[in-house]
């Protein structure tokens, strides 16, 4: 039994959602969960885009065969290989033997890889379309949104966006599939950790994306997880345009790592000097209990950052290490920045973060604040320096 869900007459959504599985690529907490997207084409020909992640197998094909009604499948087109969603190719394969897999020249050679898969392979470029009957899937290359494989699909008739990775979101969809079904607001934050953490490092990558389908006339997209797009399409749009190009709100991120509390100290005499400056957008992170996936999130939401750790062993303190990392891999541009630290026999921590910023080429609102042992007089001035100091540039 199963009740279509469908996004036009012959186009039907099949995802599943995964309440189980704890993190995503097995780093990214799932507290929301997630959903596979993926959808059949029922036309003339059948075409399904995308399969799911290889544990949701069973769910899925329940869903695709009710659809089916015992028809063949002539087409699986592979938007990404990424397995959250190729996860399930080769048990298809098996099903539907005459079936043909279409990909472009880089998808290819990674459904061998991965699955061993030579034969049925059908190649698309820019620009290629298949016919289906009413419907018409027209092939767009988005390397890089998120592998270099990627790719979208638009169905010409009915002017779908598949967009795969690109405006997908983290949570599962709770008997709302469409956006005007659900609360869309609720959902912007797993929207924003989804793109920041897996797509975040693609920026450029994102803009000539969305340059590229800007001639779209799109009057849906269905990502490959999370809500479909008919109502906030304009919406979704703008905020990737802005995470792209790392276009800060106002606001700040605190994030510090601290043993004792002498650190956290220094953040709470800055965060408190910010939000005196008329800042209301402070969040105030601990590295050793929130997930750096929050963290990133909200760094690529608001405009500044301060980082701030002590010195443990001659090195930053290793989950501020973790974090500094990330983001500098992630090459995350366009900050305002601040340092914070503290040492009881030889400081390391401020000079090693400031490194952030010579690699990230952030404007630095301040010197960095680094004390020794407990926080005194002059340096408990200098935190509310710097954090005046952050508020102005985040005003201006
Ligand atoms: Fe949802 Fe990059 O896979």
């Amino acid at each position: 039994m199963y009740k279509p869900v469908n996004l036009s007459t012959d186009i039907y959504y099949v995802g599943v959602n995964d309440r189980k599985t704890s993190l995503f690529e097995n780093m990214w907490p799932l507290d929301k969960g997630v959903s596979y997207n993926s959808y059949v084409i029922a036309d003339e020909k059948v075409a399904i885009i995308d399969t799911v992640e290889a544990g949701q197998f069973e769910k899925w094909l329940a869903k695709v065969r009710a659809i089916l009604n015992g028809r063949n499948v002539d087409y699986l087109v592979v938007n990404h290989m990424e397995p959250d969603h190729s996860g399930a190719i080769r048990i298809l394969t098996e099903l539907y033997p005459e079936m043909e897999i279409i990909g472009n020249k880089k998808t290819i050679p990674m459904i061998e890889g991965y699955y061993g898969i030579t034969e049925n392979c059908k190649l698309v470029k820019e620009g290629d379309s298949i016919e289906l009957g009413n419907n018409k899937l027209s092939f767009y290359q988005v390397p890089m949104v998120h592998w270099p494989e990627s790719m979208v699909c638009f169905e010409e008739n009915n002017q779908i966006l598949f967009s795969s990775d690109a405006f997908g979101s983290f949570g599962t969809l709770d008997g709302g599939i469409f956006d005007d079904e659900l609360d869309f607001d609720s959902y912007i934050d797993e929207m924003r950790r989804y793109y920041s953490n897996i797509v975040g490092k693609y920026g450029n990558p994102v803009q000539k994306a969305l340059q590229k389908l800007g001639g779209l006339n799109i009057k849906m997209i269905a990502p490959s997880h999370g809500p479909i797009y008919r109502e906030n399409i304009e919406r979704m749009i703008k905020m990737y345009d802005q995470w792209s190009k790392y276009e800060g709100e106002e606001g700040v991120v605190i994030a510090y790592a601290s043993m004792y509390g002498n650190t956290e100290e220094m953040a709470e005499v800055t965060a408190r000097a910010i939000a005196e400056e008329g800042i209301k957008n402070i969040k105030v992170y601990d590295v050793s209990k929130t997930h750096p996936s929050y963290i990133i999130s909200d760094i690529f939401k608001y405009k500044g950052l301060i980082l701030g750790s002590p010195t443990y062993s001659n090195e930053l303190h290793p989950n501020m290490e973790s974090l500094a990392l990330k983001i500098q891999h992630m090459g995350i541009s366009n900050h305002y920045y601040g340092v914070l630290g503290s040492f009881t026999w030889a400081g390391a921590a401020a000079k090693k973060l400031n490194v952030v910023a010579e690699t990230l080429k952030w404007e630095v609102v301040a010197e960095a604040v680094e004390e020794k042992h407990a926080l005194k007089a002059d340096k408990y001035e200098a935190c509310r320096e710097l954090g005046k100091a952050m508020a102005e540039k985040l005003k201006a």
